[in-house]
């Protein structure tokens, strides 16, 4: 529990200090009227407390909390250190990040940090030291916020220090030159090193990089800015043990691997953004949220921010549409979301996000956005039994930070795509009406019946047991193209790709064949190309299943069957005949490997074939169109994501939002939700 609320918490981003303190008066006035239980202040305010080096002013914060605790609202106290003031730079060049191309970036936007500063980091500690002594004990505090959206701007650095730490981190990961030549294969292109000074980080190079280089810069980036928040939480665990700690994250960030990250939090916590004029926003917003309830290991997280309407980054910046904001805060709160939180309170009017919403908008009341403000605060008022409980997936994602790294620092045989594969599958159940786990590749993945394992192309290693144990235990365990093809230490698996994994799907990877609709660069061939015109080349093929015809989007491989049984063959020019689609029975599971890049179509194909085998069903099968239905607990939420009124049958229980009984079946208005309290499965 955050604080001594007992409901799901609703709040923001909390900056009063952008306006004179008699706003504070008219501020509590109007959380009280919109049911604001939990507001997050200072996450940019170190300028304002800490004016001068050393200096700290705490005069405003002090009224802010005491006026919060007064009104019985919990504070998600920020640390402050998102954002450096301009005395930090000014002083110190040092804290300053440096492009690869060796541009220094200035103050006068945010987070123009350094990671591996060591004065960016005893200033840090320096100012988190004196939050912690001057608010460890306030009663107001229910949590603390660390940082702000880590690796949001700043990812790494390029400056001497990051240089020099590099090294050491390197030092650290291979003990000798020896080991770190070997991991790198520097016998290619006469990389050899004979010293640690001679390693510099993969800035701007004649051509292309070592993809074992690129990695581990990655890695020792992630790991910096890793150590910056590790520091702050010890300073506050000693401080304050009893008080939770979180960090906002932001999905599937590419940056940072989010696994190591959720175990030194208290509570996940979570930014997310989706564009009001993007039909599959709803599905966006399902993705981060399973991945957030995977992080904390099926615990609620905190939806730390998201809007009332509209952004002010986008090209086009479309608002919400009535009702969406309260729909979108109930899909949050069905996939294990226990706090609504936005960015920001109040709408700033002055600012690079001054156009961006508020909960209290620049017209105040009478804006369009308060009446869905007040709405959805009601609504969440009435979800406090929901707080807590557990939502039961039965289908789960790999998901690895490192093997999406691999993936982007790797020249070829895929351009980048770790995060998009994911993403498709997540897509593929979503819309069949799954709620989806992620899991980690060396988790125990034997509660699923279905586990899907997109193009883990490095991991293999660490997958390949637990794998084995789901299938063994009954999952179907599907593993797409691109698996396999490195070893942990980044080299290629000699003998056929899936290296580890070929024991348990009963094939191995002999040829990469990637497809594609003609030539990549230059004119299209016309009628008079005599020669060019003639030749064949390898365009999209398709896959035969069974007499279904599947396309395979750019992507074929040719595999060698040792043990399984082939589902479909691939269709087109080169592998005609070859297995696409193979089978093994596993204990009592199976495993499946797809040689073949399905596309929509194809994959939700294959996963109602899937549920046929299995008797798998998502939690309200046939669900009607735009209807989102997730169990949490023992409550249904049905989520209308249409503009029609949809009737939703075979249900009974109580309307929790209304209190309204149901029996047999449920209207859902258009673009709003009913939590169905069913009394368990
Ligand atoms: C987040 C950030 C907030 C605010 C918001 C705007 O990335 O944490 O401070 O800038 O975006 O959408």
């Amino acid at each position: 529990m955050i604080g001594t609320y007992p409901g799901i918490h609703f709040g923001a981003d909390y900056n009063p200090d952008q306006w004179p303190s008699s706003i504070l008066d008219e501020d509590i006035a109007l959380m009280k009227e919109a049911g604001v239980t939990m507001v997050t202040p200072a996450v940019f305010s170190w300028a304002r407390l800490e004016p001068a080096e050393g200096v700290f002013d705490f005069a405003w914060l002090d009224e802010v909390m005491d006026r919060l605790a007064a009104a019985g609202i919990a504070v998600d106290l920020a640390t402050a250190t998102a954002s450096p003031p301009p005395w930090m730079g000014h002083r110190h060049p040092d804290t300053l990040p440096v492009t690869a191309e060796g541009t220094t970036l200035l103050w006068g936007s945010r987070q123009q940090y350094n990671p591996s500063s060591a004065t960016f980091r005893a200033a840090c500690a320096r100012l988190v030291t004196a939050m912690a002594e001057r608010y460890g004990h306030h009663p107001a505090l229910a949590m603390w916020h660390v940082g702000n959206e880590y690796a949001c701007h700043i990812t790494e650095s390029f400056d001497p220090e990051s240089r020099a730490a590099f090294r050491v981190w390197l030092e650290q990961r291979y003990g000798s030159l020896d080991e770190l030549n070997r991991v790198w294969g520097t016998s290619f292109w006469s990389q050899h090193y004979g010293s640690w000074e001679e390693i510099m980080p993969p800035a701007p190079l004649p051509t292309f990089a070592n993809p074992a280089h690129t990695l581990d810069w990655r890695r020792f980036s992630a790991d910096a800015l890793f150590t910056c928040f590790a520091n702050e939480v010890r300073i506050l665990r000693e401080a304050t043990p009893d008080i939770p700690i979180t960090t906002n994250f932001m999905g599937m960030l590419p940056w940072l691997d989010y696994w190591k990250w959720a175990e030194l939090v208290d509570v996940v916590s979570n930014d997310t953004y989706p564009d009001p004029s993007d039909p599959r926003a709803a599905r966006a917003l399902a993705l981060e949220a399973d991945l957030m309830r995977s992080l904390g290991k099926g615990r609620p997280f905190v939806q730390m921010e998201q809007t009332s309407s509209a952004v002010q980054w986008r090209p086009r910046n479309a608002p919400k549409r009535p009702g969406q904001f309260a729909l979108w805060s109930l899909e949050l709160v069905a996939r294990g979301a226990d706090a609504i939180c936005q960015f920001q309170w109040r709408q700033s009017e002055a600012g690079s996000e001054m156009f961006h919403s508020g909960m209290v908008s620049h017209a105040g009341r009478e804006s369009a956005v308060w009446p869905e403000v007040v709405h959805t605060g009601d609504l969440l008022a009435t979800l406090g039994e929901v707080r807590g409980s557990r939502v039961r997936s039965r289908t789960a994602i790999v998901w690895d930070w490192e093997n999406a790294w691999a993936i982007a620092a790797a020249i070829g045989p895929v351009v980048g795509d770790g995060f998009a594969a994911a993403a498709r599958w997540h897509a593929t159940l979503f819309e069949r009406g799954y709620a989806v786990d992620f899991v980690r590749v060396d988790a125990d993945m034997s509660g699923y019946d279905l586990v899907i394992v997109p193009s883990l192309f490095l991991g293999a290693d660490r997958a390949a047991g637990p794998l084995a144990a789901a299938a063994d235990a009954g999952a179907t365990v599907v593993v797409t193209h691109g698996s396999g093809y490195l070893r942990d230490d980044g080299h290629a698996y000699p003998g056929g790709y899936l290296g580890p994994l070929a024991e348990l799907l009963g094939v191995r990877v002999l040829d990469i064949m990637p497809r594609g609709d003609g030539p990549v660069e230059g004119e299209a061939i016309g009628t008079t190309a005599r020669i060019s015109g003639a030749v064949t080349t390898r365009d999209t093929c398709t896959v035969d299943w069974d007499g279904r015809e599947l396309r395979s989007e750019w992507w074929a491989e040719r595999v060698a069957v040792d043990a399984a049984d082939v589902l479909a063959h691939f269709r087109g020019v080169d592998v005609d005949g070859l297995p696409a689609i193979t089978r093994r029975s596993v204990g009592k599971g199976e495993a499946w490997y797809l040689a073949a890049e399905l596309d929509a179509d194809g994959r939700d194909d294959l996963v109602a074939e899937v549920e046929r085998r299995i008797g798998l069903a998502p939690d309200l099968p046939a669900a009607p169109a735009g209807i989102e239905a997730v169990r949490r607990g023992d409550h249904l939420f049905l989520l209308n994501h249409s503009d029609r009124t949809r009737t939703v049958d075979g249900v009974t229980g109580t309307d929790l939002l209304t209190g309204a009984g149901i029996t047999g079946g449920v209207e859902v208005a258009p673009r709003s939700g009913v939590v169905v309290r069913t009394g368990g499965e």
